[in-house]
């Protein structure tokens, strides 16, 4: 639980430096702390020059060892440090990620410690901007850690309108197989072909300035990735409920900029279906037509969230009249040995837009790393004999690039940015709901 400047426990926690005049008790040494149980105080003492990720990692460590409850003096964190603005953002968001209750279905709750936050009020603004991206990010957390037994199509498509609906100036539209087949997307289906369950397509839609050029967030959201007849070994199935991260992402992105009241022209659209096999579940060397005519020979059902991806893109430049596309995506198990958990790999066909999207990754304290992304990775997709574009291409190099390129075969000459967040959506069995932050400051006019 948190709360800000009001309730007051037993114990303060304070930031100090070496040179502060303290209780000679009190132990200056950077990154310890010493209670002092006459001042009702825990000090800690705070290397001036800890870098922006440091002080997350910091806040983190002493939210998770907290013994108590305790009041948190922000303010005297922000007296040490020198960018006071954007280090009151990152403690009061690291406070409102670490704090969140997980996802759990558990006999017995687990406990969770509360904590009152004390800042100077010429913060408030700041930390209700805070308090609405997190409250987004951990939704999105939360329908990642759905057990896939749970977190099916249709139940995170209902979740996500529910919420939605709470919101001023969103419209929600979820569509069905039927919707579907009705625009034509064969590849999103041929993905859903072998499901019990009926795929979804989650949009949402936040207007509040027609003048603004309209911009598309399209998830993958596949809410559990078995391979389809390409199956996965063990091994590889694991975290495999993750798959949907993107949809949640996107979807809570949107909500996050109208409940903030942004001036912003967004529409986010999730493309929801588990990818698994059965009687009806499509082979491999399959050939499937998509919304905007193409045809994809399916040369892997595991490389499912290419394709269930593409027929959003055209849902959204076609349908919605997107001018410029980011895709968020797991997409590609390459990422491990590109970029790893540390950032982000992120694809573009127009520099400007990258650069835009770079400074929200900055302000939103993500990291993110740009890949290549070029015309010859679009022509090892074009090696199909029969069809228009082959779903993994002649080669293996370059995996997360090729599939970059097959996403931007459907941008359609837009602005485009594609975000793989194969290894950065989840850790240590959790999700992590990466650039929901960064999407968030994109459009945060
Ligand atoms: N969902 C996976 C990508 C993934 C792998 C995400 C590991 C998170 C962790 C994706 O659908 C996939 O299976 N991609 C294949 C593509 C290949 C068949 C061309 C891959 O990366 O191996
Ligand atoms: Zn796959
Ligand atoms: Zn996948």
């Amino acid at each position: 639980m948190i709360s800000t400047n009001k309730k007051n426990y037993e114990i303060t926690l304070k930031a100090i430096t070496k040179d502060s005049k303290v209780n000679s008790v009190v132990v200056l040494e950077s990154g310890a702390s010493t209670l002092v149980s006459e001042d009702k105080t825990i000090y800690y003492c705070l290397d001036s020059k800890i870098d922006m990720r440091g002080l997350a990692n910091l806040i983190s460590s002493i939210i998770v060892s907290a013994k108590y409850d305790l009041n948190i003096d922000i303010d005297s964190f922000l007296e040490i440090l020198e960018n006071k603005e954007e280090a009151f953002q990152i403690i009061v968001e690291q406070i409102l990620f670490v704090t969140h209750k997980p996802f759990e279905m558990k006999s017995e709750e687990s406990k969770q410690k509360s904590f009152n936050l004390l800042f100077d009020s010429k913060y408030q603004a700041i930390y209700d901007s805070s308090e609405i991206k997190l409250e987004f990010v951990n939704f999105a957390r939360d329908l990642q850690d759905l057990p896939p037994n749970v977190g099916t199509s249709v139940e995170i498509a209902k979740r996500i309108k529910e919420k939605a609906e709470k919101i001023d100036g969103i419209k929600v539209t979820i569509m069905g197989r039927k919707e579907a087949d009705k625009l034509g997307m064969g590849s999103f289906l041929s993905v859903n072909d072998g499901s019990y369950v009926e795929g979804q397509i989650v949009v949402l839609e936040y207007c509040s300035d027609e003048s603004l050029m309209k911009t598309a967030y399209v998830g993958k959201g596949i809410t559990f990735d078995s391979g389809g007849y390409n199956l996965k070994p063990s091994s590889s199935m694991v975290g495999m409920k993750f798959d949907m991260s993107g949809c949640a992402i996107v979807s809570s992105t949107v909500m996050a900029l109208a409940k903030a009241k942004a001036k912003a022209n967004v529409v986010s659209v999730g493309m929801l279906t588990d990818n698994r096999i059965g009687g009806h579940a499509t082979l491999t060397e399959s050939i499937v037509k998509t919304m905007n005519g193409q045809t994809i020979e399916i040369g892997n059902t595991d490389a499912e969230g290419r394709l269930v991806l593409v027929d959003g893109m055209t849902y959204a430049i076609r349908k919605l009249n997107a001018q410029r596309l980011v895709t968020v995506a797991t997409l590609t198990g390459a990422m491990i040995f590109s970029l790893g958990r540390w950032f982000t790999g992120t694809f573009t066909n127009n520099e400007d837009f990258l650069n835009e999207f770079n400074e929200a990754a900055k302000k939103a304290n993500e990291p993110v790393w740009n890949l290549p992304l070029i015309k010859e990775h679009l022509k090892v997709m074009q090696s199909s004999k029969i069809a228009d574009l082959s779903n993994t291409g002649n080669i293996r190099e370059a995996g997360s690039s090729t599939a970059a390129a097959f996403l931007n075969a459907f941008s359609e000459e837009k602005p485009y940015i594609h975000l793989d967040i194969a290894l950065t959506a989840d850790s240590d069995g959790r999700g992590l709901a990466p650039m929901t932050r960064t999407l968030f400051e994109l459009l945060n006019k």
